[in-house]
């Protein structure tokens, strides 16, 4: 009789999932799925609003991510009314999201994935949490404490809140930078800048060399990868264009208002979550064997389709990464190597804008009308490439929105991933606590937000499945 192994919740990440695998009757996996059990609606109640406010409300879709929501939607806000921010208004934007980039990559590295490198993937789960970090490198811990409240604390001196900002506008940003709180700035930049390069130092030697058989064979397929590039192929966090690139790593540049002649947005009944798939390159299929149309998002993926990074500790760092593991990579536990290298260009390039003098103009904010218009705002939200897509009426009321979410570019690699893990590690029903810990770790890896990424609101707000062992359903509730 085939069995069901569930792993509920999935912890630490963002938001709440769960993870089911059907074993057949030989105790092998026969199936693997990542259910999504939250739900939002921003997409639907943002409809009717004008289209100003929604900068302020979006960023209420998730406390972790509020940053990129914030500025995917500003920059859709620009591209509605039509107007070209002004310069200091783009440096400050990006100044202050990097600041927020160091806050969330941090928080994963050490707190949410920490554990499982720090203690061990099969370490005993009441001491793999991060009170087991702690208790076992606590000069590490506290710096780790110190960094996130000087990246919080700068998103706030540049925005007036550090979370939920209201800061940027249609037209730019309304509070200019003074010189005395640049100054403050500068010397939090580099405290931080200084423990991003002691964070790759300390991972490269104390952290990944006890793992590598685990990074080698623990979910390792071939799939794309999405993220954003300047001119030259150049990393960018903020602004530029979309680049797709194939499993082979032949790729495709296009401005973000085109994403819907490059991406589709696959439905599965069972999942709040569509798949974002690459519509040129053939149907949606997440069959292991014969995957389509499937790409990442997030740290690795922006790592994959970069040609360089345009600072030099992290340009270094990138091409140290080529060397050991190719371009592009598809090990998924190589996300976190990828992270820290982003955590290292965040904080280079931080200090870099506000060395710039450009970076305290007064003249941060430009005046906007309504029109009848559509706009396509992008960031590289940590979690991934996020996209913000409204149209307007000519009074500027909402009449449409669209926001793909960095990790629902994820779902369907994600769900591949857990199933990749699962076929391999279990095997005639032999499984325990480090094996289950190692497929959820491959969900850990694309740092998921669950609480960003369900915006899919139908008829019925929750349907329950009630199946057999051979996965038929035998009964449904719905409400
Ligand atoms: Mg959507
Ligand atoms: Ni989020």
């Amino acid at each position: 009789m085939g069995k069901t192994i569930v792993i509920q919740p999935v912890t630490r990440i963002e938001g709440h999932a769960k993870i089911t695998i059907q074993l057949d009757d030989q105790g092998d996996v026969a199936d693997a799925r990542v259910n999504v059990v939250e739900l939002r609606g921003f997409e639907r109640f943002c409809v009717g609003r004008p289209v100003e406010e929604l900068p302020r409300i979006v960023c209420r879709i998730c406390g972790v991510c509020p940053w990129a929501h914030h500025l995917a939607s500003a920059k859709a806000c620009d591209a509605v009314f039509g107007v070209t921010i002004p310069e200091a208004a783009a440096k400050i934007r990006e100044a202050a999201y990097m600041a927020h980039f160091l806050h969330s990559h941090v928080l994963h590295f050490f707190i949410l994935s920490g554990p499982d490198f720090v203690m061990g993937p099969g370490a005993d789960f009441a001491v793999r949490n991060v009170v087991g970090v702690i208790g076992k490198v606590p000069e590490v811990a506290t710096r780790v404490v110190r960094v996130r409240y000087l990246a919080q604390m700068m998103t706030q001196l540049m925005g007036g809140k550090a979370i939920h900002p209201d800061v940027a506008v249609p037209g730019g940003w309304s509070k200019p930078i003074t010189s005395a709180e640049l100054a403050e700035l500068k010397g939090m930049a580099q405290e931080c800048l200084d423990f991003s390069l002691f964070a790759m130092e300390f991972a490269k030697t104390q952290i990944f060399p006890a793992y590598l058989d685990e990074v080698k064979t623990v979910a390792v397929f071939p799939t794309g990868a999405i993220g954003t590039v300047q001119a030259g192929g150049v990393l960018n966090l903020y602004d530029g264009n979309l680049r797709l690139m194939e499993p082979g790593g032949a790729f495709a540049d296009f401005p973000p208002a085109e994403y819907l002649d490059h991406i589709g947005e696959h439905v599965e009944p069972w999942s709040y979550l569509k798949f974002p798939y690459a519509k040129k390159w053939g149907p949606f299929s997440m069959d292991l064997e014969h995957p389509s149309g499937i790409y990442r998002a997030n740290a690795l993926a922006r790592i994959n389709v970069c040609d360089r990074i345009g600072t030099p500790k992290a340009q270094a760092e990138l091409e140290e990464f080529r060397s050991r593991f190719g371009r592009p990579a598809h090990n998924t536990l190589l996300f976190h190597w990828a992270r820290l290298i982003e955590t290292v260009y965040a904080a280079e390039r931080l200090t870099e804008l506000l060395a710039d003098p450009a970076i305290t103009s007064p003249d941060v904010r430009l005046a906007v009308k309504p029109r009848a218009a559509r706009g396509v705002g992008s960031v590289e939200a940590p979690r991934g490439t996020l996209i913000h897509d409204y149209e307007t009426d000519a009074d500027g009321m909402v009449k449409n929105v669209n926001i793909i979410v960095g990790t629902t570019h994820n779902n369907a690699p994600i769900n591949m991933s857990v199933k990749h893990a699962a076929k391999s590690l279990i095997k005639k029903g032999n499984y325990d606590e480090r094996v289950l810990n190692l497929i959820e770790m491959t969900v850990r890896a694309h740092d998921p937000c669950f609480s960003c990424a369900t915006h899919r609101l139908g008829e019925v707000a929750v349907r329950i499945e009630i199946r057999n062992p051979s996965g038929e359903i035998v009964g449904v509730l719905e409400n």
